[in-house]
């Protein structure tokens, strides 16, 4: 697959298959996320992979929990969902919210037929920067295999238990990055065309200067690729 490609359409997939992720193919997208940078290569990272149904028939329990008191939060106004970017429409992230939700509701609503887990945990990393280049490249290789997912940090509203029922060493440092949800999706793969343009979000050589060139619509696929 071409890389731009790759990059373009690696959506979050709530909807999926709950056929078996093959291991071969697990190796594959972890093999590719260990070659990710991290700081001063320490790679401080541990991949935990759960694929046993009774782990994850109670880590739905707990996904629907930590998930209901992210809305809770969200509807009193505080969370990280909350806060658009300033001068962003807040009316338009209403509706956003209000979509995801729903896609969100049959993930939570589905979670038993998710057929892979991949916990992600890290030691110290760094608000994150030192563990998402690691997370962004095994969506990326899975996307490459044809695997979907979404990455979520509800679960770290119920670190414990999650530490608990994965017998986490805790006292060695280490602590829950993120969880992803892996499986085949039901849908197909689509361009992320619901971003702010380049230049709206981009400047040069001074904050609020033009960046110099619009961008009005997504450069992959190539026009000339489409037309052709
Ligand atoms: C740090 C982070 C946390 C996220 N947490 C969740 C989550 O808990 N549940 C979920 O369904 N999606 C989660 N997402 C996915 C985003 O909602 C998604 O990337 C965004 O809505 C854009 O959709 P798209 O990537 O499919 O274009 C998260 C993404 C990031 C980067």
């Amino acid at each position: 697959m071409d890389i731009y490609e790759g990059l373009y359409t690696t959506r979050m997939m709530r909807r999926l298959r709950p056929d078996p992720v093959p291991l071969e193919t697990q190796a594959r997208i972890l093999d590719a996320a260990v070659r990710a940078p991290n700081g001063g290569n320490t790679q401080r990272w541990h991949f935990l992979a759960v694929d046993d149904p009774e782990l994850i028939a109670a880590f739905a329990q707990l996904f629907r929990r930590a998930r209901a008191l992210e809305y809770e939060k969200f509807q009193t106004g505080t969370g990280p969902m909350v806060a658009t970017a300033p001068g962003a429409d807040a009316a338009a992230h209403v509706a956003t919210m209000r979509r995801m939700k729903g896609s969100g509701d049959y993930l939570a609503d589905h979670f038993e037929e998710i057929p892979l887990l991949l916990f992600v945990f890290a030691i110290d990393d760094l608000g994150g920067a030192n563990i998402y280049p690691a997370i962004w490249s095994a969506l990326l290789a899975a996307r490459a295999e044809g695997v979907g997912g979404v990455m979520t940090m509800v679960l770290r509203n119920f670190e414990d238990e999650v530490n608990g029922l994965l017998g986490v060493p805790v006292e060695e440092g280490w602590k829950m990055s993120a969880m992803l949800t892996l499986g085949y999706p039901l849908g197909n793969w689509g361009v992320a065309a619901n971003r702010h343009p380049v230049q709206e979000v981009s400047s040069r050589n001074h904050w609020g200067k033009p960046f110099g060139l619009e961008v009005p619509q997504p450069l992959w696929p190539p026009q000339d690729a489409v037309s052709a």
